[in-house]
This record gives C-alpha cells, structure tokens and sequence, in this order.
C-alpha cells in the first residue's frame, strides 16, 4: 500500500457504471453480453478496493428509470443480479464484504428479492467492505420519501436517510463510459463529493482504471465551501 492509499483510508466511493450496451455493440454482440462482462469488473473492483483505502462502495446496478429498457434487457439484467447475489456471497463473506441494497425492493422479482434478503444476511458480519448495490435506486424519489418524515433540521434529515438508506456522505463519484451526469444517484450524500468521469466502458474498469481515478482524487483540494489558506484572505 503506498502513502496516497493511506491517506485515502475510510473513503466512500460510489460508481455509475456506463458503457456496457456500447461496449457489446462496439464487439458486435447484444447488451446483455455487456451487462454479463460488467459483472466481471464488479468482482474485480470488489476485490481491488480495500488496498485503495476504500472502505464504502456503492454501485449503481439499476436506476428507477431502466425499467423503461426493452423488457428482455430488464429480465437479463435481473437474472444477472440474482446469479450474482446467488453466487458471490461465499467469495463476499471470505473477502470480508458486507453487502446491502438500497433502492425500492416491492417492485423486483421475488426471486431477487429472496437473492437479496440472503446475501445481506449472510455477508451482515463483514467489516473490511461495506458494498451497497444500488438496485432500484433513485435518489429522488428517497428524498421524497425522507421529506415525509418532516425533518426539522438538516442533521434529522441526514440522519433519516442513514437510517433508512445505509447511506454516508460519498468522497469520490466515478462514472464510467463518457457521459458526464450523475443520474438521478446519491445526490444528497454527493453534495461535496468529487467527480471523476473516464470514458472507459465499465466492462474494462479494472484495477488500474481505480488506481487513476484514486490518484486523481488525492490530488484534488477538498474545501467543503471554506476556505483553507486563511494567511491568504485580504482584510
Ligand atoms: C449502464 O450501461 C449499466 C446498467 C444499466 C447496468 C449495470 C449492471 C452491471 C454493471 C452488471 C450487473 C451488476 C452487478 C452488481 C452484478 P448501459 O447499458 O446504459 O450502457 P450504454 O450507455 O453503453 O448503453
């Protein structure tokens, strides 16, 4: 682990992972086959994060809006993530991940509802990784819900959304495959987080694309809105 690491150590990174249809069409393959090849660089990252210094990691898996995808890209995509939440949990419990889902859960298949009730389970004793799959997932639409429980102050607020969402202020927003938004993802726990896009599709993501993106961020002078050099300030 090198000085930067360390420095980084207990960062929240939060990914969009882009590019997965392109990068299938790009090969002259269907978008599942990208969606397929994304669950691979999910492993990948998983496993490279700790030595990053990341202790929280939130992927967002599916949006509010994909569901207005083509109905077999939508049924694939849950496939996948059941298969994965099937399949993963024992290399989760042996890596020391503890895996939880935020996102609305009574619109999944049952299956993947059952999927997901089982992983957290099984993977709740984990501390080297807290991974958040972001399944279903708006934050719009959790901070409505947040706003219905009338918080009279900021702090209430945020304290909701931490209860209710297992969610922490986010240090880095990487997004994958070119575009440059955040998609309707974390923006409450974002608002002083870093952003880093990198046009490279998520299906290629992998430990040396995190490193860039680590060293990027470690560079970058977080203020929080003060101001740091007060020598500096005219009277
Ligand atoms: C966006 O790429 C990606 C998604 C909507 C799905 C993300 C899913 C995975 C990475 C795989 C499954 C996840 C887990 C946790 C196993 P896109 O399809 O919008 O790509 P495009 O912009 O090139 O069309």
């Amino acid at each position: 682990m090198t000085q930067s690491d360390l420095k980084n150590d207990g960062l929240h990174v939060a990914i969009i992972m882009d590019g997965n249809g392109r990068w299938a069409q790009a090969r002259g393959k269907p978008r599942t086959a990208g969606h397929l090849a994304g669950a691979t660089a999910v492993r990948r990252v998983i496993e490279s994060a700790p030595a990053f210094g990341i202790r929280t990691l939130t992927l967002y898996a599916f949006s509010s809006d994909n569901w207005k995808r083509p109905r077999p890209e939508v049924s694939a995509l849950m496939r996948l993530l059941e298969r994965y939440l099937r399949t993963e949990t024992a290399s989760c419990v042996e890596q020391g991940v503890c895996l939880r889902v935020i996102g609305r859960r009574d619109r999944l298949p049952e299956r993947v509802q059952r999927a997901i009730a089982d992983a957290e389970q099984t993977t709740a004793a984990g501390t080297t990784l807290q991974l958040r799959l972001a399944i279903d997932y708006s934050s719009r639409d959790e901070l409505v819900r947040a706003a219905a429980h009338a918080p009279q102050s900021r702090d209430e607020f945020a304290q909701w959304l931490a209860q209710h969402t297992v969610q922490a202020d986010v240090d880095l927003v990487i997004r994958t495959g070119g575009e440059q938004r955040l998609s309707d993802f974390l923006l409450w726990e974002s608002a002083y987080a870093e952003l880093y896009f990198t046009p490279i599709a998520w299906p290629d993501f992998d430990r040396r694309a995190l490193a860039e993106a680590i060293a990027e961020f470690s560079r970058r002078q977080r203020r929080f809105g003060a101001v740091l050099d007060t020598t500096a300030v005219a009277s």
